[in-house]
């Protein structure tokens, strides 16, 4: 490897139009508007009522295309973090290429549920440090209201669907970029957040789909337990190991999960609410799409700047966590 270091150098959202609020949620389980923002953050969540992730991952990636002024062909990589694939093949990485018409690009998926952003990104940064690839989409792009019971009170208040992607480019400045990662794995977590039909392991049959088997399965409680200190261990980690503190982090861009776990991967950190990326309560946890998301709208609203320091955190199924240090290289909303 060179001296090349990888940048973000452009975000872009989608963010289907239909909204499903905690009022809608009360008239089909039993549950409260209060209930759900005092125990997770949440208010509303967008529903794709047509068509699959997809389309909202090429919509993303168009957003990004037109923020950077570049066009599909310049792409020479896709890759897709997502746990609602189209379907199981051909790769949504696949069907992102050709709905955008990224002729020079090739692409798979990639399956880290909601740390698929932050393996996505330290994957394509690997491919543009080597100089095998110039410009790699990231796109994290999740319709779970595919995989979601609207039966179950437990998780069907959690989750919505959205698509965020980023453009992995050699940066313009040795110093700035992506500039440390730390990825983590543990399969033994496996059990409490998974979905179980449909796969090789239990093939779907009626009897899958009458047990609800090909829906998002998870011990909430259990989950929670081990997310709330592993995303703020694996967060001041990064810290520590680059020599920063709090202090020095303008913006910590969490995976939208809980806001109970968001706040205590901050308070960890010795940051500010203020200085956290916080959409939950709009967005619920749209799984891989969560980080491109915020950085897409600070961005675009001017609050992301380049020259900012920002932490990327997640903590997902398999078990799955990560943490990214990034000094954002990208040209501010304005100016671009
Ligand atoms: N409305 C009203 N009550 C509900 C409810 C709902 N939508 N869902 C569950 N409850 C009830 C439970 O049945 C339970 O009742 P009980 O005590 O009589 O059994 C009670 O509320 C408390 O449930 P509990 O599971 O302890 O709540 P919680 O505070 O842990 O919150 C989650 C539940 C799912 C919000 C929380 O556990 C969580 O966020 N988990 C982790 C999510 C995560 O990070 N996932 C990883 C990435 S996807």
């Amino acid at each position: 490897m060179g001296n090349t270091r990888a940048t973000i150098s452009a975000v872009g959202h989608y963010a289907p139009p239909d909204v499903l609020t905690n009022a809608d949620l009360e008239k089909m389980v039993d549950t409260s508007d209060e209930w759900i923002r005092t125990r997770t953050g949440i208010s509303e969540r967008r529903m794709l009522v047509n068509g699959a992730s997809s389309d909202m991952g090429a919509r993303a990636v168009e957003a990004m295309l037109k923020n950077r002024g570049m066009t599909a062909a310049d792409i020479d990589l896709i890759i897709c973090s997502t746990v609602t694939p189209d379907m199981f093949f051909p790769s949504t990485a696949c069907l992102i290429q050709e709905k955008t018409g990224a002729k020079n690009a090739w692409g798979f998926d990639l399956s880290g549920a909601c740390s698929g952003f932050i393996f996505g990104l330290v994957t394509a940064a690997q491919f543009v440090e080597t100089g095998k690839c110039r410009n790699a989409v990231v796109v994290g792009a999740d319709k779970m209201s595919s995989i979601t019971d609207y039966t179950d009170r437990n998780n069907c208040i959690l989750f919505g669907d959205a698509a965020g992607a980023v453009l992995v480019e050699p940066s313009p400045e040795p110093g700035a970029g992506i500039i440390d990662s730390i990825v983590r794995t543990d399969g033994s977590g496996g059990k409490y957040l998974n979905l179980k039909a449909g796969g090789s392991a239990m093939p779907a049959t009626r009897e899958t789909v009458d047990r609800r088997l090909h829906y998002l399965y998870q011990d909430g409680r259990a989950v929670f337990k081990v997310a709330v200190i592993a995303m703020a261990d694996i967060s001041a980690e990064i810290l520590e190991r680059n020599g920063l503190t709090g202090a020095d982090v303008d913006w910590l861009v969490p995976h939208q999960a809980n806001l109970r776990i968001i706040d205590a991967t901050a308070n960890r950190m010795g940051l500010d609410r203020k200085k956290v990326m916080i959409n939950i309560d709009r967005y619920g946890n749209t799984t891989a799409a969560t980080i491109p998301l915020c950085l897409s709208e600070w961005w675009q609203c001017g609050k992301l700047k380049k020259g900012q320091t920002i932490v990327l955190a997640s903590f997902g199924a398999g078990y799955t966590w990560g943490s990214t240090l990034i000094k954002w290289t990208a040209d501010d909303a304005a100016a671009s």
